[in-house]
């Protein structure tokens, strides 16, 4: 007897602190995963780097480990159709095309030593339109300024540049050059929710822009710099094919964008829908369809995912820190090793005692846009007395997080004319439920959150499957996920967390006064 053939879609989950490989069953259920950290990088205050090779290496072991547990399980790797990618955004790679080799350390999105080149480019003529063309306004955080500060400052990077060999890719080009075997086969794609944050890319027509590439030139021609190819998010054959491992020959038939890809994985598909991931930075994505909306408080337009040439928008709102806030308190401050633990040390206080904690490592983003003169590493804390203890601490790095998702969900509301009825979550800092609740008592409505909350590899495997026949339409996909939510209601009174958030305000201000004084 033959039963209907138990199919599988791989995904590749590129962080900013961790790769790892997924395996889903087509109700979206992970069945086998591995996970490798892999270095960071801080040559300098404010600098923040990975080593490109190792990040390759660690998405190899990462097919192998996951590979060895989905076989070890009885099933058999010819049940996987296809492969998805997703990936962290904006870190920058730049490679010789004649040798494949990278010629730098990749400048991860969170660095801010571009600080200066993005003051000097928004000076120049022209830049109030830019917004308008790619949707994100000039900072250290798109690749741009990225690219241009490896050209201007690395040796090696501008003789490649003048032989005409300089290849630029994010981390999916970089990924799918690389794994399909570099130079020899050349892949050079990058799907449209990872080149929207470069600033090269014309939101509109999903191609690069000569008036962008023009006014972000500096002193170079980025015309020379050989860029990927745009194309769509979910494809058969543009991905190519591993070319190594275990999975060799198998294709690659999806990519997005680890944001993109956690909306799609909360099957955020209708225009209204949002999510917001707290991850290492933290990301809301609000769809709005399809007609890109160009904000005016301080969100950036995103593409949100191009499956079939009809490209979905988002305004997003992103936040530099969040759970690399939890991180700077184990790793810098001596806090408990453990994640779920700091959740415990903000429980054991009832509030914050008044501690404000502005996290601005890098500068705050949205919606506030607020540039670190220096690339130094900037915190604010307001209130500290001899009352304050460490829970306060553990606490307001939460509640910092929260606050910010409350300004971006304002300006949200401003720029698309619309309420938001509930908001979904994931990653990481999700798993606390005080971070959660807290953030339903500051904005007001619902906070879901899945049962499962790998929706970022989910969503990439979507892609991929999609591409691969897996699944045909959203409708499908329905039940994915839907049992076993947990939903958190706002309990605070509205004058406290309007109090709270008030507060919130001040110390930005404070930490605005600070950083134009550097
Ligand atoms: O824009 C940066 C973002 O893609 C990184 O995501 O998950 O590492 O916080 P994450």
């Amino acid at each position: 007897m033959a039963g209907k053939e138990e199919v599988f879609v791989g995904s590749i989950d590129q962080g900013t602190t961790s790769s790892r490989f997924l395996i889903f069953n087509t109700a979206g259920e992970p069945v086998a995963v591995h996970q490798e950290e892999f270095t960071q990088i801080y040559p300098n205050p404010g600098w923040h780097e990975h080593d490109p090779e190792e990040i390759v290496r660690s998405v190899e072991n990462c097919i192998e480990g996951a590979l060895k547990i989905f076989e070890k399980d009885g099933h058999s790797k010819d049940s996987i159709k296809a492969i998805g990618i997703t990936n962290q955004r904006e870190t920058t790679v730049v490679w010789d095309t004649t040798t494949g080799e990278a010629l730098h350390n990749a400048i991860v999105w969170t660095d801010t030593r571009t600080a200066g080149i993005a003051r000097e480019l928004k000076a120049q003529k022209g830049s109030d339109k830019t917004m308008n063309i790619c949707g994100e306004p000039i900072s250290s955080y798109p690749s741009a300024t990225k690219l241009l500060w490896l050209l201007k400052n690395v040796e090696k990077v501008r003789k490649v540049y003048e032989a005409g060999n300089l290849a630029f890719g994010t981390i999916d080009t970089w990924l799918t050059y690389k794994l399909n075997g570099g130079p020899v086969m050349n892949v050079f794609v990058s799907d449209p929710t990872n080149a929207s944050r470069t600033m090269f890319m014309d939101i509109r027509k999903l191609q690069y822009s000569d008036e962008m590439l023009e006014f972000l030139s500096y002193e170079f021609d980025l015309k020379k710099v050989h860029m990927p190819k745009i194309v769509r998010s979910a494809d058969k054959e543009v991905y190519g094919k591993l070319s190594t491992g275990p999975l060799k020959g198998f294709p690659i038939m999806g990519c997005l964008g680890d944001q993109s890809a956690a909306l799609v994985g909360q099957k955020g598909f209708e225009a209204g829908s949002a999510k917001n991931t707290y991850g290492t930075g933290c990301f809301l994505l609000y769809n709005t369809g399809d007609k890109p909306i160009i904000s005016t408080h301080g969100l950036l337009t995103t593409v949100a995912f191009d499956f079939d040439g009809k490209p979905v928008y988002a305004l997003e709102g992103s936040i530099a820190v969040a759970g690399s806030g939890v991180k700077f308190l184990m790793n810098n401050l001596g806090f408990s090793q453990a994640s779920h633990k700091i959740t415990e040390l903000a429980e054991s206080v009832p509030d914050n005692g008044g501690l404000v904690f502005v996290t601005a490592f890098s500068g705050l983003f949205a919606p506030y846009w607020i540039d670190d003169a220096h690339g130094t590493m900037l915190v604010l804390t307001v209130g500290i007395t001899h009352h304050t203890e460490r829970g306060h601490i553990a606490r307001a790095t939460l509640e910092a997080v929260c606050f910010q998702t409350k300004a971006i969900l304002d300006a949200m509301q401003k720029d698309s004319g619309h309420e938001l009825k509930e908001l979904k979550v994931d990653g990481g800092m999700s798993n606390s439920a005080l971070c959660m609740q807290t953030q339903a008592d500051l904005v007001g409505i619902p906070i879901v959150r899945p049962k499962m909350r790998e929706t970022t590899a989910l969503g990439a495997a979507i892609a991929a499957g999609f591409a691969s026949g897996v699944w045909k339409s959203f409708d499908e996909l329905r039940e994915v996920n839907t049992v076993g939510e947990t939903v958190f209601e706002a309990k605070m009174e509205k004058r406290d967390s309007e109090k709270m958030f008030k507060r919130w305000g001040r110390a930005v201000q404070m930490s605005k006064g600070w950083l134009a004084e550097e």
